[in-house]
């Protein structure tokens, strides 16, 4: 082979082995409806306005009056926008671009990074993985000797793509050895970033003095970043990735990913769930294939009596929701749940909705964590939605993470309060 032809076929295959595309280059031309229902026959039929290649970043719901956000590549605007029609709903176009949006987005974020000296780690700012890693295990070493507080991190095992999956364990020393346990679940989606941060100014609260109670009588259990290798691709390559990156199914190589929210072991595959692995709502091959739901699957194995509160911390439209979310229906003791909840959402400062996950979320999905935690037998377990300020609910500013932060800190502090 001439040299000239060896370059030719080098620069070839680099090409073509090199991922073609630029970060969030795929969304180009990608728009956002607005999708506002006004009657519960909207509602009722808002399943047209679904399919595998629609991507909603909030769904519609009349009953809460909130207006849908749902993502459409352009091969299906002319599908989409019919089904508009036959709905009776007006098109409404929120983002004509969601590749340059997501740009700008960026560009803005930056110019404000660059502002500001290098800083250590806090809690008003989005870290990457590794950032966070090194972040957890300095405050372990900080603690080890700590005749105050325990507080441990526990490794559960390699992601697809060879991360480390942990969780934290905080309690106090006082050796009551069965103590009731807390669990804060974040980044299950891993494009809803700001749940990370309000999770780990959880931790920070619990080492804080003043909060000794909390500790005392609890253990708590923090998954910071539930779906790390998922976490990580929104840095890199797609932000409005929703999935794992495991590649177990079928097309596993050409799509991979499982959404880790479709992949529990409840009315599994049945409702805002796809069997296809290109889906960004994939339920993966098998209930629990993912080695992150098997994560959540063996802590209720190991501790099912003690666990007493379970939050699953999510981004989609400001409301603390309960079981059920794959049935049009509350679970069993949903009055409790119900108290339980207003005592949370009376705590926060933005208004925040409260119901049952079916119903403000205006839609059924099967396989969540929550409903899973329910299922088997935690009577109290919440979706914590985060209050979307900006105009969309997704790219939540790093201005307004703190504020964020601390108004879920004051509903998971009551809630712990009222269990104690
Ligand atoms: C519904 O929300 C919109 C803003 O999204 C607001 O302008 C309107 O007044 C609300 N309607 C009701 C009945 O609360
Ligand atoms: C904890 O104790 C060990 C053994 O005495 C010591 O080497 C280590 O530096 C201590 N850690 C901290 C954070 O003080």
């Amino acid at each position: 082979m001439g040299l000239l032809k060896f370059l030719i076929y080098f620069v070839m295959c680099h090409v073509i082995v090199s991922n073609v595309y630029a970060k969030n280059e795929e969304y180009t031309g990608f728009k956002v409806y607005n999708v506002k229902l006004e009657t519960e026959e909207q509602q009722y039929k808002f399943e047209i306005l679904k399919s595998d290649v629609i991507g909603y970043w909030r769904k519609p719901s009349v009953k809460f009056n909130i207006t849908g956000q749902a993502m459409v590549p352009p091969s299906h605007f002319k599908w989409f926008e019919e089904k508009l029609t036959e709905l009776g709903v007006a098109k409404d176009i929120s983002i004509e671009d969601v590749f340059e949006y997501l740009s700008w987005k960026e560009e803005v974020a930056e110019k404000i990074l660059r502002n500001e000296e290098d800083k250590m780690f806090s809690f008003d700012d989005y870290y990457r993985y590794n950032d966070i890693l090194n972040y957890i295990r300095t405050l372990e070493t900080a603690h080890e000797n700590s005749t105050d507080i325990n507080f441990k991190v526990i490794d559960a095992g390699l992601t697809a793509e060879g991360r480390p999956l942990i969780y934290i364990k905080v309690t106090s020393q006082a050796a009551t050895s069965e103590k009731p346990i807390i669990i804060i679940e974040a980044g299950i989606n891993p494009r809803e970033w700001i749940t990370i941060p309000t999770s780990l100014n959880i931790v920070n609260k619990l080492l804080d003095q003043s909060y000794n109670k909390f500790i005392n009588n609890f253990e708590w259990i923090i998954i910071p970043v539930l779906n790390p290798d998922g976490y990580e691709y929104t840095h890199t390559n797609l932000r409005l990735w929703t999935k794992s990156r495991s590649i177990q199914s079928h097309l596993g190589a050409i799509c991979p990913g499982v959404n880790i929210n479709r992949n529990f072991d409840v009315d599994w595959l049945s409702f805002d769930s796809s069997s296809s692995p290109c889906s960004h709502i994939y339920g993966g091959p098998e209930a629990f294939s993912e080695v992150e739901t098997r994560l959540i699957k063996s802590l209720l194995d190991s501790n099912e009596k003690r666990i007493r509160l379970y939050v699953s911390l999510q981004n989609n439209g400001g409301f603390i929701s309960y079981p059920w979310q794959y049935e049009r229906a509350a679970s069993g003791m949903f009055v409790q749940q119900h108290l339980l909840g207003l005592s949370m959402i009376e705590a926060m400062q933005e208004h925040y909705n409260l119901g049952v996950s079916s119903e403000v979320y205006g839609d059924r999905a099967s396989g969540t964590s929550t409903d899973f935690m329910r299922k088997n037998g935690v009577l109290y377990t919440f979706n914590i939605d985060i209050v979307p300020r900006s105009e969309d609910s997704v790219i939540i500013p790093r201005e307004e993470i703190t504020t964020i932060a601390e108004d879920v800190w004051r509903a998971v502090s009551v809630a712990a309060d009222n269990l104690l």
